[in-house]
């Protein structure tokens, strides 16, 4: 670890040279990930693996934004957009389309050499209000031009959840498929029709079906499973155009899992011919040890049984956490929200809120190493 400090004075060497030299910044080739140390992007890519995160442009904005950029640069090889590429940031108004945050998210991207995950075109949440006025062509018609439209306007992104969760048992609808302004207009043929349009509009991305709640060893998780492996061989079964299936991993500790099991479903889906993408990992330690250095030996503990089980999949291709940082995880803001005034906080990232690696970051490496490479 000595030699990676070295390094870095290293790159600060490089910085002062060009500030000697009043060169732009760019100009200047970044530390490769040899030169800085194994970055979790370089291992895995070293086994044909991606390797990325979500990422939220506003934090860049932040006081701590240069530090969040750094782990991003140092670890990341994708990025998925975690809210700027949603139907409810990019349509706040029927007649309104606002790309800032996404053309902010793509800039950042070309600059650092990453690839972008679309997250995501057609999701039965997280929707402007107004589409709930639309008639069913209405939504239709959305649905067509808002695939046509976003897709257009990033060529560059390579790989696109084109349908997010389509399944929500709660709603207690046939296949318990998830209620919402899609289903509602088109039935569950909004699914196959969004994959269609979307191989029309771009025929060489990767177009993926992405799902939550299919891991746990419990009722929920079993429902989960069967209703989404269910829709897949209808969907399969109709040609729909899909090349890849996302399952989201994010692993809650109230829960009880059983990740072998979890596997042989993920086999399951591989058997069928579909790549498969490990979407938004993360780990919700609300049930773990108030210590935490033993949290933090917990939740690194449960990354490297995870991915010790899933990682032998040749079918996994792609692997993104949901952030890397503990503070700008979804699960922290949601505490903070919640719980305003409480003292312990999650920890479920890789990166603590200093943006200092936690022995999660270490079990993520080892699993990488650990994991054969892809076949192809
Ligand atoms: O930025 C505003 C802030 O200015 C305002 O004060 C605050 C008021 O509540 O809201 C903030 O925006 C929130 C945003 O996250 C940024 O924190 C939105 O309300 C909140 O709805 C949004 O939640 C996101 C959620 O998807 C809905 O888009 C989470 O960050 C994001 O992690 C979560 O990601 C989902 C995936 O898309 C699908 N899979 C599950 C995953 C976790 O729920």
């Amino acid at each position: 670890m000595r030699a990676r400090y070295l390094q870095l004075s290293r790159r600060g060497f490089i910085a002062s040279a060009v500030a000697a030299t009043a060169l732009p910044p760019a100009m200047v080739a970044p530390l490769s990930a040899a030169e800085s140390g194994p970055s979790l992007g370089a291992i895995a890519a070293s086994k044909g693996l991606l390797f990325g995160a979500s990422f939220s442009t506003a934090e860049l904005d932040q006081p701590y934004g240069p530090d969040y950029a750094r782990i991003y640069r140092d670890d990341a090889r994708v990025l998925t957009a975690e809210l700027e590429l949603k139907m409810l940031i990019l349509r706040p108004a029927a007649d309104t389309l606002d790309f800032s945050g996404a053309d902010r998210l793509m800039a950042f991207a070309r600059e650092n050499g990453q690839g972008v995950r679309g997250h995501t075109l057609i999701w039965n949440d997280n929707n402007p209000d107004w589409i709930n006025r639309l008639g069913p062509g209405e939504v239709e018609y959305l649905l067509e031009t808002h695939i046509e439209t976003v897709m257009e306007r990033y060529p560059d992104i390579r790989s696109w959840d084109v349908v997010n969760e389509p399944i929500g048992p709660w709603d207690q609808l046939p296949g318990n498929l998830r209620k919402g302004a899609f289903l509602t207009a088109l039935g569950e043929s909004y699914i196959a029709r969004s994959f269609e349009v979307a191989r029309r509009v771009d025929p060489t991305a990767e177009l993926v079906l992405n799902e939550a709640q299919t891991e746990s060893a419990d009722e929920n998780g079993q429902t989960f499973r069967d209703s989404f492996l269910a829709l897949v061989r209808r969907l399969k079964d109709r040609g729909a155009p899909i090349d890849t299936i996302g399952l989201q991993c994010h692993i809650d500790t109230k829960r009880p899992y059983d990740f072998p099991r979890f596997a042989a479903f993920l086999a399951e889906i591989a058997d069928m011919g579909y790549r498969l993408a490990i979407t938004e990992l993360d780990v919700n330690d609300r049930a773990l040890s108030s210590d935490i250095k033993a949290r933090d030996r917990e939740v690194a503990a449960i990354y490297r049984d995870f991915l010790g089980a899933v990682l032998p999949i040749d079918a996994i291709k792609t692997l993104t956490l949901w952030q890397m940082a503990d503070h700008t995880s979804w699960i922290y803001y949601d505490d903070v929200r919640e719980n305003p005034g409480r003292k312990r906080r999650p920890r479920p990232l890789p990166y603590d809120s200093k943006f200092q690696k936690k022995p999660a970051w270490f079990a993520i490496a080892e699993a990488l190493e650990a994991m054969p490479a892809r076949l192809k």
